[in-house]
């Protein structure tokens, strides 16, 4: 499966409010092709000529429900330039532990599915603990995030419950401030 800019589903789309099913395993062929497609394009949607030719949105992560197949299946690929990359291929993920203390993205969040500007702070956890099948790794994984890594976790998991990052903006104060967050440039 090629996914694109235009096989992407957008927030006036119903299915992406839908909760997504729990994927069953182990992961047929079928599941793990499209786990990896999305893996595939989160990779390559940081590259300009490849976003070019492929017509491709910049983005850190995906989740299957933004192909309009409500499966719990999450990807997410984070360059971090010459320290490396984070890679995750999700089944089923989710959070079991998280902090109390607040994290956000200073200048807000943005979404695949999301075309529109939505200005404000995103409250999230600072630290969460998801337990998945991580299809790269090939076994049950504990990943201990925090930061950034847990701010994009938490959005793609939100996905598979059918929230989108706007959905926690306050919209009679979107640039609100938690002093106690941990806030992230
Ligand atoms: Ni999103």
């Amino acid at each position: 499966m090629r996914i694109n800019n235009d096989t992407i589903i957008r927030d006036d789309h119903p299915l992406i409010r839908e909760k997504s099913e729990k994927v069953s395993m182990p992961l047929s062929k079928e599941d793990h092709e499209l786990l990896m497609s999305m893996l595939q394009y989160v990779r390559d949607s940081i590259d300009p000529e490849k976003a070019k030719e492929f017509n491709l949105r910049a983005a850190v992560g995906i989740s299957a429900v933004q192909l309009g197949i409500l499966k719990q299946l999450v990807a997410i690929s984070i360059d971090y330039g010459e320290d490396g990359k984070t890679e995750f291929a999700l089944v089923n993920p989710r959070i079991v532990s998280h902090s109390v203390q607040n994290a956000y993205l200073k200048n807000g969040e943005g979404c695949l599915s999301v075309e529109q500007v939505h200005e404000g702070h995103v409250f999230r956890h600072a630290r969460v603990t998801v337990k998945a099948y991580d299809a790269l790794q090939e076994k049950d994984v504990t990943i201990k995030a925090k930061g950034y890594e847990a701010i994009v976790l938490q959005h793609e998991i939100d996905h598979l419950s059918g929230k989108l990052f706007y959905d926690s903006i306050d919209p009679n104060n979107p640039w609100k401030e938690d002093p106690e967050a941990l806030v992230i440039e």
